[in-house]
């Protein structure tokens, strides 16, 4: 039987430093997360720059929290697992340097993690009876796509977003409302409060037999639409917030089940930061379970960055000797989801 495996994880690709501490790839010994939110909210969105500071400032106290949440030491760790990409050039840099010299230091083996297939791996750190084939909807705020997936690391990429991401356009909205950062749980907090099908707006792509979607056209409707009724002054602000996340999600929920359907798969997985939206988790349940279809998705916290859905990914890097060279760079607009 193999040892038992403990990786540190490490995540520092947007504006969440974060380090975590996994075992065999399924037990979450430690998650710390410090959010920058509070510094950029200020600024209205992410500031490259800043993040890349604030990570430098942080990095070591929240590696060490994460040693201390677990209660073990440097040398019991047996890899050391890093995003590498996507993600802010300046803020990847800074999580891999550390990284890095972590490794090296203590002689364990480096793994590089796409933070994408991170945010996939959040469903496996929690559900044991996930079955393939099966579809993904992978929706953050960099990136809106769905995959045909055979395996934990075999998969392919079905359709995509033309321009913005879902989590994008929620926070291109939400800034342009005046609703605050991030803007998905801010225009979530608004739609509640409000109605959707008082403002109309189109469900972008929903007419096309393919996976590909586009949600520029949506934000520029959302916004002169707004224009429009700030004109006439009689609509809430929480009426558009509440037609925007319908027509957002209704198009999301669609085109996974299409998706599938197509495919005559019975699993759904849902990931990302988007995940955690309410609006899209139940109504991609009520849809699934209609259609007999299996849903996952990962608990909120894990749905938006972290690190141990990184140290989760890496144990199978691991186990199949999948490890990374110390001169590896970070690869910030790398879209591809296939290492
Ligand atoms: O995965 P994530 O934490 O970072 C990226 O990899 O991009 O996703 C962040 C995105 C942001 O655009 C944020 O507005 C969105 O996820 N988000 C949400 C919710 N919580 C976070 N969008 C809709 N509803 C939410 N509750
Ligand atoms: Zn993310």
């Amino acid at each position: 039987m193999m040892k038992d495996v403990y990786i540190l994880g490490i995540e520092t690709s947007c504006d969440e430093t974060a380090a975590a501490i996994v075992k065999n790839g399924k037990e979450i010994l430690a998650n710390v997360i410090n959010s920058q939110i509070s510094i950029h909210q200020q600024f209205g969105g992410v500031v490259p720059e800043v993040a890349s500071r604030k990570h430098i400032e942080n990095i070591a106290t929240v590696v060490n929290n994460a040693f201390t949440e677990a209660g073990l030491s440097h040398q019991d760790i047996d890899a050391v697992a890093v995003t590498t990409m996507p993600g802010l050039v300046g803020a990847l840099l800074v999580g891999l340097s550390f990284a890095k010299a972590f490794a090296y230091g203590l002689n364990r083996p480096l793994i590089a993690v796409n933070h994408l297939q991170g945010h996939i791996y959040a469903n496996f750190l929690q559900h044991n009876d996930i079955e393939f084939p099966a579809i993904c909807l992978v929706v953050s705020g960099g990136h809106t796509s769905l995959l045909y997936m055979r395996g934990i690391n075999d998969y392919e990429l079905i359709g995509a977003t033309k321009d913005d991401a879902a989590g994008e356009a929620f926070d291109k909205i939400a800034r342009f409302l005046g609703l605050g950062y991030p803007g998905g749980p801010a225009i979530q907090k608004a739609a509640q409060q409000g109605q959707a099908g008082l403002f109309k707006l189109p469900r972008v792509f929903l007419d096309r037999n393919d996976f590909e979607f586009s949600f520029s056209g949506l934000k520029t409707a959302a916004m002169n639409s707004w224009k429009k009724a700030e004109k006439q002054g009689n609509y809430k602000v929480e009426d558009l917030a509440a037609e925007f996340q319908a027509a957002l999600v209704e198009v999301l929920v669609e085109k996974t089940i299409r998706a599938a359907q197509k495919y005559k798969v019975g699993t759904i997985l849902l990931a990302g930061g988007v995940a955690a939206n309410q609006d899209l988790r139940t109504r991609l349940e009520e849809s699934a379970r209609q259609r007999q279809l299996n849903l996952f998705v990962p608990s909120f916290l894990l749905c938006t960055d972290n690190a141990a859905m990184i140290a989760g990914k890496a144990y199978h890097d691991y186990v199949n000797g999948d490890f990374a060279p110390l001169n590896i760079n970070a690869q910030p607009s790398q879209y591809s989801l296939i290492k």
